[in-house]
């Protein structure tokens, strides 16, 4: 129950264990083709260029980031938490002036901050993170996508640990680029990232289309060869050939990530996007209110909470690193701490994929009670286990579960 990477769906661990097949074998490409039409649903997106970056989530932020930045391009970071700084940092590498604005750890931006620095910086490309793991914020985008095509500007967002556990509309919300991960609310292992490219996005990728020289027909060189991606694995030119109708190889797709990933779409899209969204708010509140009623406080701006994790504050006076041990050793539950300035002073609690579940819950603060009161706080018996009841209870009768 930490922060991800969580308990895959048995349904997904069966279906990685499917018999290999080539990479041009007609299944082989029949799969691809409907890994990328399921993805295309579960980013809320008519994108032809939906496909997966094989690698984890960061795989997938290094390939929209070296594909979209050309060196000296200028590129808006806001920085929200710890994986606003990987953005920042990959940016950086793939030669961006890179620019960036910070908020406290535990808050999100005013889309009139976002606002602001880019008529400032006008930068080719704003790189904002959805959901950020480490501080449990999740930071509205719905009103960024209008302000980045005001300004010309390219939207990107690393959904990695809110895709399917909050609302993400790709095109609704003017979003050219947006990349995740298994091991969150998709319920999967890591190690496949989904990611989705606007036509904008697409038409810059193209741009700077390159062919290995191997497999070129001679016809295909790019005019200006400082245009080139700087990445061969990660370049997005390349892999939409090789997922698109040309099928022109590039590596080889990994098989039983593929399948592993199409089964975590197709799990959500018979669930249905906005159920399991729902699914994730109810539980993860549920969590929420069970660590109220254990009497613990809960970090950062709780309007803005991704519904996903949740982060609690340790304590004073408890040491969080042998009470996260306990509760793995005695109970063989896993929860987080944090990085950074949070490191030590929060625990996080994820309610994610496959363990957002009522009974994944209980257990958790059951176990949590006899773990702090171990630890020497003083816990009224039952009120973790109980306030989520009432919770679930209170909940059913608005028909909410
Ligand atoms: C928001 C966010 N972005 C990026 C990453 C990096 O993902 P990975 O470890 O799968 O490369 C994580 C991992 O937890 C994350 O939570």
């Amino acid at each position: 129950m930490g922060p991800g990477p969580i308990n895959a769906d048995p349904r997904v661990l069966r279906a990685l264990s499917a018999p290999l097949i080539g990479q041009y074998d007609p299944a082989m490409t029949q799969y691809m083709h409907e890994t990328m039409q399921l993805y295309r649903e579960v980013f809320a997106t008519d994108n032809t260029a939906t496909l997966l970056i094989d690698g984890t989530s960061r795989a997938g932020i290094e390939a929209v980031l070296v594909s979209l930045i050309k060196p000296g391009e200028r590129v808006l970071v806001p920085i929200f938490g710890r994986f606003g700084h990987l953005l920042r940092e990959i940016a950086e590498r793939c030669g961006g002036e890179v620019h960036v604005i910070e908020c406290p750890w535990g808050e999100v931006f005013q889309p009139e901050q976002i606002e602001t620095a880019i008529r400032k910086v006008k930068p080719r490309l704003l790189a904002l993170v959805q959901g950020d793991t480490s501080t449990t914020m999740c930071q509205p985008l719905a009103e960024i996508g209008a302000i980045c095509r005001r300004e010309d500007v390219l939207f990107y967002t690393d959904a990695t640990a809110s895709l399917a556990g909050n609302s993400l509309k790709t095109d609704e919300w003017g979003l050219d680029a947006v990349t995740a991960g298994l091991q969150k609310c998709l319920a999967g292992p890591s190690g496949s990232s989904p990611l989705t490219l606007s036509s904008r996005a697409v038409e810059v990728v193209h741009g700077r289309r390159h062919v290995e020289a191997g497999i070129s027909s001679g016809r295909d060189r790019l005019t200006d060869p400082g245009a080139r991606i700087r990445s061969n694995y990660f370049d997005l030119s390349m892999i939409l050939d090789y997922w698109g109708e040309l099928r022109l190889n590039h590596h080889t797709e990994a098989t039983s990530m593929l399948y592993g990933a199409r089964e975590c779409a197709r799990l959500l899209i018979n669930e249905g996007m906005e159920n399991a969204i729902d699914r994730h708010a109810l539980h993860g509140q549920a969590m929420v209110e069970g660590l109220k009623g254990l009497g613990l406080e809960m970090f950062g701006d709780q309007a803005h909470r991704m519904h996903n994790v949740s982060a609690a504050v340790i304590p004073a006076g408890l040491e969080g690193e042998g009470l996260r041990r306990s509760m793995l050793e005695d109970f063989g539950i896993e929860i987080g701490t944090s990085f950074g300035p949070l490191h030590g002073k929060v625990w996080r609690f994820g309610v994610m994929g496959y363990n957002a579940r009522r009974d994944t819950v209980l257990t958790t603060l059951a176990a949590l009670e006899q773990t702090l009161r171990r630890g020497g706080i003083s816990v009224v018996g039952g009120s973790g286990v109980g306030t989520a009841l009432d919770f679930y209870s209170d909940q059913a009768l608005r028909g909410h579960a």
